[in-house]
C-alpha cells in the first residue's frame, strides 16, 4: 500500500485541469449493456472505480477497450446476467449494472453491495422501483435475483427518508427505457451526473423527458442502439481545487470547473469571504480577507454536496469562528473529523452535526484515509497545514482523483508517494 506524503504550508500557482465524471461515467458505462451496438464513450477517468466498472462489462461479457479516455465497448456473443459479490462488493457504484441487465435479458442476478464507511447505505429504493416495473425479485444468498416477462412502464414516487437517490434513479431510469408504456418517477434525483445518464440515453435512442427534474417521464422503445458519447466534467474534483485554492490562498485556475454545476458551493464560499469566478469553464478562486465562518447543511441537488462536505469542512477548520456542518444525505459521514483533530483541528460531532471551531494553524501529522472524499479532505488539509503529513491508505483518493499527485506537483505543491 502506498501513502501520500505532503510538505504543506506552499502557496501554490498555475493551472489544474478536471477530468470527467466518476459517477457519470459508472451508470453511463452500466448503460451500454442496453444495447448490443458498438458504444463509444469519451472523457472516462482513468481511476480504481471506472476500471472495476471495466471489469464487471467483461464479466458480464462485453469486450472492452480503453484507449487514453476513450472506452469502446463492442458485444460478442450472449450477456451473463450474474453481477458477482467480488466486484459489486468493492464498489457500490456496481449496483447499477441491475437495471439494464433486466431491462436488456429478462433476469438480473447482482449481488447486494452492503455498507460502507459513510453509512448503512441500503438498496430498498432501487428494489422498489424496479418492482414497479413489473419484475419478481427475491434476495437470496446477498444476491438480489430479479426476472419480468416484459417490463411495464408505471407512475411512482422514488423519494426516501434522505430524498432523492442517484442510482436507484438511474437504475429504474435506465430499465425503463425498454418497459412497455410509459414510466414516471417523481422524486428522481437531479444531480448533473443523471441528467447526462439522460443524454446518454437520448441518444441512445430513449424517450426521456423532464431530465435535470423531478419529474422524470420515460416512454419505452423496443431497442436502443450504439452511441459515441461524452461525459461532462468531475464538478465533484473540481470543487475540490477550488477550497484547496481557498483554503491555502493560492492563485490557481481550474480548467473545466464546471461552475454551473456548483453554485451551492459557489454560494457558501461567498459567504466565507471567498469569490469564486467562471470564464467559459476557467474557474479562479479570490480569498477577500478574513475568512467567515459559514454553516452548510449537504442536500440533494441543487443542495450543497455530501461529497464536498468533508473538503468544506477543512477550510471551516482555518476560520476563525463556529461553523456548524451537518450532512442530511449521510448523517453518519464523518469519519474525518477525528483525522482532522488529530491535525491540531478542533471539531466536536453533536448528533448530526459537526461544530467547527477554527484555529490559526494546522500541524501536519500522519492520518488515515477512511473514503474517497475524506481523503480529499486530508490532502487540502495536509496542503494548506504546516509541516509534513502522511495520508495513509492513498488507494481511496486514487477511486476519484485520477493522478492527483501530478495534478498537484504540476502547482508547485510538495507531494510525493511512499510505501507504507
Ligand atoms: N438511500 C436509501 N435507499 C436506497 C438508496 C439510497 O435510503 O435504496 C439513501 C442513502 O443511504 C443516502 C441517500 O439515500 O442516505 C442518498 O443516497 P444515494 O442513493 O443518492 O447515493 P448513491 O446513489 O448510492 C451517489 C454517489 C455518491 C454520492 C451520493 C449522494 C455514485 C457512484 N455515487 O451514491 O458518491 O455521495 O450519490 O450524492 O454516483 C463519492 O463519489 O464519493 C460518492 C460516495
Amino acid at each position: 500500500m502506498e501513502k501520500l506524503v505532503i510538505e504543506g504550508g506552499q502557496t501554490l500557482k498555475g493551472e489544474i485541469t478536471v477530468g470527467g465524471s466518476k459517477n457519470s461515467a459508472l451508470p453511463i458505462l452500466a448503460a451500454t449493456l442496453l444495447t448490443d451496438e458498438p458504444c463509444v464513450i469519451r472523457n472516462v477517468p482513468k481511476l480504481r472505480d471506472t476500471m472495476t466498472m471495466l471489469k464487471l462489462l467483461r464479466s458480464l461479457g462485453k469486450t472492452v477497450d480503453m484507449v487514453d479516455d476513450k472506452v469502446t465497448i463492442l458485444t460478442k456473443g450472449e450477456l451473463n446476467h450474474v453481477a458477482d459479490y467480488k466486484l459489486v462488493s468493492t464498489m457500490r457504484g456496481s449496483f447499477c449494472v441491475f437495471g439494464p441487465l433486466l431491462a436488456k435479458l429478462k433476469k438480473a442476478k447482482v449481488s447486494l453491495p452492503g455498507g460502507c464507511v459513510i453509512g448503512v447505505r441500503p438498496v430498498d429504493l432501487h428494489l422498489k422501483g424496479i418492482e414497479a416495473l413489473g419484475a419478481k425479485l427475491e434476495i437470496d444468498g446477498g444476491y438480489v435475483i430479479a426476472s419480468a416477462r416484459q417490463l411495464k412502464g408505471k407512475h411512482m414516487y422514488l423519494g426516501g427518508a434522505f430524498g432523492s437517490s442517484v442510482l436507484a434513479t438511474a437504475n429504474v431510469m435506465m430499465a425503463a427505457t425498454l418497459a412497455e408504456g410509459t414510466t414516471v418517477i417523481d422524486s428522481a434525483a437531479c444531480e448533473p451526473e443523471i441528467e447526462d445518464l439522460a443524454n446518454l440515453l437520448i441518444a441512445m435512442g430513449a424517450k426521456i423527458e423532464g431530465k435535470g427534474t423531478p419529474r422524470l417521464v420515460i416512454t419505452g422503445v423496443k431497442t436502443l442502439h450504439g452511441v459515441s458519447y461524452k461525459i461532462i466534467s468531475d464538478r465533484i474534483e473540481a470543487g475540490t481545487y477550488i477550497i484547496l485554492a481557498a483554503m491555502t490562498k493560492s492563485n490557481i485556475v481550474i480548467k473545466n470547473g464546471c461552475y454551473e454545476h456548483l453554485m451551492a458551493l459557489v454560494d457558501a464560499l461567498d459567504q466565507a469571504g471567498v469569490q469564486v469566478t467562471n470564464d467559459q469553464g476557467n474557474v479562479r478562486v479570490k480569498v477577500r480577507g478574513a475568512l467567515q465562518p459559514v454553516n452548510v447543511t449537504t442536500f440533494p441537488y441543487p443542495g450543497f454536496p455530501t461529497d464536498l462536505q468533508a473538503q468544506f469542512m477543512a477550510l471551516m477548520t482555518l476560520t476563525p469562528g463556529i461553523s456548524i456542518i451537518s450532512d442530511r444525505v449521510y448523517p453518519d459521514r464523518f469519519i474525518h473529523i477525528a483525522e482532522m483533530n488529530r491535525m491540531g483541528a478542533n471539531i466536536r460531532r453533536e448528533g448530526t452535526a459537526a461544530i467547527v471551531q477554527g484555529v490559526p494553524i494546522l500541524k501536519g501529522a500522519p492520518v488515515m484515509a477512511s473514503d474517497l472524499r475524506a481523503s480529499a479532505a486530508l490532502v487540502i488539509a495536509g496542503l494548506a497545514a504546516k509541516g509534513r503529513t502522511e495520508v495513509n491508505r492513498m488507494y481511496h483518493l486514487e477511486r476519484g482523483y485520477e493522478n492527483l499527485d501530478e495534478k498537484l506537483k504540476m502547482l508547485g505543491a510538495k507531494v510525493y508517494r511512499e510505501k507504507e
